[in-house]
């Protein structure tokens, strides 16, 4: 039986949500991740120095043992010394929603102009700006590409201001950040990395593995595999793991659950292709790179051995349900 011991990995792009649900998500989270980067999409959103540490204190009431690293959502209300007080709270990045882009957006930022001010403030504080890339105003399968050029005249701008391309899902997207400049990084979802849009609507519509952006085609796909296999730093994890209940799903809730068995899961990919020594860069090292942070201490094994995931977690249905995964993670 196969075996690896690796740093415990990090999750640089989670949905914890709120209230009941967080016992259940940041368990999961935490059991497999020592730091996530805790996204500000909750309803009122994450967008002041009092709610970042309310949302903190949480979480880590849930978990004293996890590292929770905090973002606030940028709105074009916020003023510049919000942004200087959220980073004393603790914040590590903003999040650049355009508006109606995806779940709990309707407040995001139209133009990225409109808040220049900010992003200088947040290139100063050296905060990271995180960005949904998606130009909502045009054809779903259209979007990621559309926003490309903004990404790009953001970098240009503020280049002290490291940007991070979200859950990556075309071959566009991945061309974009590889040959774009020092500052732009991008996160790559599990359910990008493996699945495409047949996923979702090749047989019987499967709402589970709907999400924002919505999942591409075999030749998008093939392209994000391949900056992972080929061990590029500029690509590092982010799951994107973001429940919703079976039964906002069945009304259209753009998210995967994939936090149980994310891990899992990229190491039977990892080990699939061959490459399981790359599977520590890819969730332990880039990331930790990219945002300047030290690499977790901690470590965790996993094992080539075969385990079914759950049907459900109380109401949510996790990615993978009831599926075969070949590799588990031992700790
Ligand atoms: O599928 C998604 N779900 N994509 C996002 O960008 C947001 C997330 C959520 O919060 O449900
Ligand atoms: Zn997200």
């Amino acid at each position: 039986m196969k075996r690896i011991e690796i740093r415990k990995p990090d999750d640089f792009h989670i949905h914890l949500r709120q209230g009941e649900l967080l016992k259940m998500t940041v368990p999961h989270c935490s059991a497999y991740f020592s730091r996530a980067v805790v996204m500000p999409n909750t309803i009122p959103p994450i967008d002041s120095a009092s709610t970042l540490e309310e949302y903190r204190r949480q979480i880590v009431e849930i978990d004293p043992g996890f590292n929770p690293l905090m973002t606030f959502k940028l709105l074009k209300n916020m003023k510049e010394s919000d942004v200087r007080a959220l980073k004393k709270a603790g914040a590590i990045a903003g999040k650049l929603y355009p508006a109606g882009a995806t779940t709990n957006s309707t407040d995001g930022i139209t133009d990225w102009r409109d808040i220049a001010g900010l992003l200088k403030v947040m290139e100063e504080e050296q905060l990271v700006l995180s960005i949904h890339g998606e130009d909502p105003s045009v054809y779903s399968l259209d979007r990621e590409k559309a926003y490309i050029p903004e990404i790009l005249e953001i970098c240009r701008k503020f280049p002290g201001l490291k940007v991070v391309f979200e859950h990556l899902s075309s071959a566009e997207g991945i061309q974009a950040v590889a040959e774009g400049p020092d500052n732009l990084a991008g996160t790559i979802t599990v359910h990008h990395l493996l699945l495409t849009l047949d996923d979702v609507i090749g047989g019987a519509l499967n709402p589970h593995n709907f999400c924002k952006p919505v999942l591409k085609g075999p030749e998008d796909r093939k392209a994000i595999q391949k900056v992972v296999l080929e061990g590029n730093r500029k690509f590092f994890f982010g799951s994107d793991s973001a429940p919703h209940s079976a039964a906002k799903k069945q009304e259209g809730a753009a998210g995967s659950y994939s936090a149980p068995v994310s891990l899992a899961l990229l190491a039977e990919f990892f080990d699939g292709c061959g490459k399981l020594p790359m599977l520590e860069d890819f969730v332990s090292r880039f990331g930790a790179e990219f945002y300047g942070m030290p690499l977790n201490e901690e470590r965790i094994e996993l094992a080539e051995e075969s385990w079914i995931v759950p049907e459900a977690y109380g109401e949510v249905i996790p990615f993978f349900a009831s599926k075969v995964i070949r590799w588990i993670v031992k700790n």
